[in-house]
């Protein structure tokens, strides 16, 4: 485990929260990547040695859809970055942690990611990343 990454926040309307957020930081998005089979479209910014991502839904069925059904936007997960996704994951489904995917997937930014169960958390969602060599 070696630093916050990113905060994933949640919007309704990205162009919206970019506007804010441009204003909040005094600098813009540097990256915007959409996922599609995460359902997601995400715009970054550099924060220090930490980013902001914001996490825009695709459509009706992205999770990020079914997060704002539920929750008013803002914070959405942590990510943490590590050295070996494979390892990390090993070390802590033996403590008991539950993945939301069982295996790294390919995520934005060019790296591979993992999420952990909320439940397993105390409430929090954590993505795992690494970055792709
Ligand atoms: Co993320």
């Amino acid at each position: 485990m070696n630093k916050i990454e990113h905060l994933g926040i949640a919007v309704a309307d990205a162009e919206k929260a970019k506007k804010i957020f441009d204003k909040l930081l005094n600098k813009s998005s540097y990256k915007a990547e959409k996922v599609e089979f995460e359902g997601v479209s995400t715009h970054f910014y550099e924060l220090g040695p930490n980013k902001l991502e914001l996490l825009e839904a695709t459509g009706p069925d992205s999770p990020i859809a079914k997060f704002l059904a539920k929750n008013r936007e803002g914070f959405h997960h942590v990510a943490i970055a590590v050295d070996n996704i494979f390892s990390e994951m090993g070390r802590l489904k033996k403590e008991g942690f539950v993945f939301i995917n069982d295996k790294p997937k390919e995520g934005a930014d060019n790296k591979l990611i993992a999420f952990i169960h909320p439940k397993s958390v105390n409430g929090m969602l954590v993505e795992l990343c690494q970055d792709k060599i």
